[in-house]
Order: structure tokens, then sequence, then C-alpha cells
């Protein structure tokens, strides 16, 4: 089936740009989220980095006016019964998405594929909360989701290769590359990028260097676009404490602890550059 209706759970940074994607692609999009506040901002954000890509040449004007036009943000989640693929991107908390992942089942066609952008939580156990676990799928983007060309394709236990087939062919679509993973805590990306980044988190902490001299190390010496620190910020402290517990609690494995500065940090509401202070101010 052709596939031109997607619904978008969540309108924050990763739901934004995932909604930015696909409507850059020709699809219509609807775009959920709980307050028309939270929507109209997500909408003031698709705007301006459309914009930077017409600026940039990337898009046309007329394309970029009908990306635009093809979103329509909706508060009350029946709206998406229509669609023919949903992918949620709500907040990073298990309790949420089993409430989203049940009602999406009761409201979606049996038929449409259920995808999650979550960073870490288990795929499988998404699945097991829905009557269609083989039609439930990890699509893990990257911020900022309009640039970065990842997407890691998650298979759950249950997984179907169809399911599988159709995702990864979507991603293609967004010109994005597919990469296969299977389902683990933290999949490949977090696996490996979250313990670096609590590694210089415990750097800081311990004293051996400052936030930037962190981050110097690894732009210059080491060709990253961030430092560790600075990306931490991006990313959210708050994201990357909840898929460090993810990972320790998944593993098992005491290398996942998440540094106490880190727990410090989002306890005190320094969250990265959204809340305008984290290892550094904004
Ligand atoms: N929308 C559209 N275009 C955007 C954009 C956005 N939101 N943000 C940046 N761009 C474009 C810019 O217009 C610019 O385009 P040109 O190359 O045509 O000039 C390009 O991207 C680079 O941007 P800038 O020149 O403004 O800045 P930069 O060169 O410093 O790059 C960056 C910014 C792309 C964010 C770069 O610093 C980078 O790649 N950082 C690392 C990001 C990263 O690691 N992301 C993954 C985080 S982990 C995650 O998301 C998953 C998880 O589960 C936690």
């Amino acid at each position: 089936m052709q596939l031109q209706k997607v619904g978008v759970i969540g309108a924050g940074t990763m739901g934004n740009g995932i909604a930015h994607v696909f409507a850059r692609s020709g699809y219509s999009v609807t775009l959920c989220d709980v307050e028309q506040s939270l929507l109209a901002r997500a909408l003031d954000t698709i705007t301006i980095n459309l914009h930077r890509e017409a600026h940039k040449k990337k898009i046309s004007a007329e394309d970029n006016a009908a990306a635009l036009k093809r979103i329509t943000p909706v508060t009350d989640r029946s709206r998406l019964a229509d669609c023919d693929f949903i992918v949620e991107a709500a907040t990073e908390k298990f309790e949420i998405k089993t409430e989203i992942f049940r009602d999406l089942d009761r409201l979606a066609r049996p038929e449409v594929i259920l995808a999650s952008n979550t960073s870490s939580i288990s795929i499988t156990k998404l699945g097991a909360l829905t009557r269609r676990p083989e039609k439930v799928i990890g699509m893990h983007f990257f911020n900022p989701v309009p640039v970065m060309k990842l997407v890691e394709v998650i298979r759950g236990l249950a997984t179907s290769q169809e399911t599988f087939s159709e995702t990864r062919n979507l991603a293609l679509k967004l010109e994005k590359t597919p990469v296969e993973v299977n389902d683990a805590p933290g999949f490949v990306s977090n696996r490996v990028l979250m313990p670096l980044l609590n590694e210089a988190m415990y750097v800081v902490m311990e004293g051996v260097a400052t936030a930037e001299a962190v981050d110097e190390v690894f732009k210059l010496g080491m060709a990253h676009p961030m430092g560790p620190l600075t990306l931490a910020d991006f990313i959210g402290l708050d994201v990357c404490l909840d898929i460090m517990r993810v990972m320790l609690d998944g593993l098992g494995d005491p290398k996942y602890r998440p540094c106490p500065l880190l727990i410090r940090m989002v306890d005190a509401g320094w969250l990265g550059r959204k809340s305008g202070r984290g290892f550094y101010k904004y």
C-alpha cells in the first residue's frame, strides 16, 4: 500500500524534526501533542528550519511553502485514526509510551505500523503492549533531524520482516540512511555514545579538566563536530540520564552508572541548551 498520511506523536525537538522531514518528502503529516502552545512552538521551529533550507537552496520556496501546508497540528489523538504510518516521539518515559501505544493500537487501522523514535526503551516491550507486536518497530532519528542522515531501524523480537522492509523503505524515501539494529538497551547509537558523554562528565567532576578543555580534545583531536559536553547539553541532560538508567537497568553492568554530577545537574533543573544552563550557559 502507498503510504500517504503519517502521524507523529510529540511535537518536541525530535517530533518537530520528524514532521519536518516527512512533510518535506511529500507526506501529509498529522502532528499531535497535548497542548496547543507546544504545537504552535513546533510549527514556528519547522517554519524557521524550512526557511533555512530554502535560503541555502536545498529546497525551493514553493516546496518550502507546500511542506508547511502538509502539516496539520492536532491535540486530539483520535485524529490519527486515518494515518497510514505512525511515529511516536513522546517523552522518554515507559509509562507515557505505554499509554500512547495502547491508545494507538485501539485507534489505528490494524495494518498500520506503529514506530517509536525511542532512544533506548525496548521495542519488544512496546510491541507487547499492543495486539500487533509484528507491526511495532523502532525508527530512531538523530538531532537535528533535517540534517542527520542516520535512522536506526530497530527490530523488536516480534517485528515482522514486512514491517522492517516497509520502515526501511520509508527512511530511504526521507533521504535518510537506515541501519538495521536488533533490540537491546541503548541500541547501537546510545550504547556507545552515552558512556562517552558520561565519562566526559566524570572527567569534569573529578577536576581532570574543564568542560571546555574536554570538548577541545574531542573537536581537535578526534574531529567530532561538537565536544561531548556540548553534545550532552544539545541532547538534554535529562535525556542522557534517562538513557544511562535504561542501560544500567537493562544490562545490569555498573559501567553504565550515571555520573553523580549528571544526576545533580538534572536535579537542579540544568538540562542543557533547552533550559538555558547545562555544562555551558546559553
Ligand atoms: N534544520 C535544518 N537545517 C539545519 C538545522 C535544522 N534544525 N540545524 C542545522 N542545519 C543546517 C545548517 O543550515 C547548515 O547547513 P549548510 O551545511 O548548508 O550550511 C548545517 O546544518 C550545519 O549547521 P551550522 O553551520 O549552523 O552549524 P554546524 O556546522 O556547527 O553544525 C550541527 C551543527 C549539524 C548540529 C553539528 O554541530 C553536528 O553535527 N553536531 C553533532 C550532532 C549530533 O551528534 N547529533 C546526534 C545527537 S544524539 C541523538 O539525537 C539521538 C539520541 O538518541 C540522543
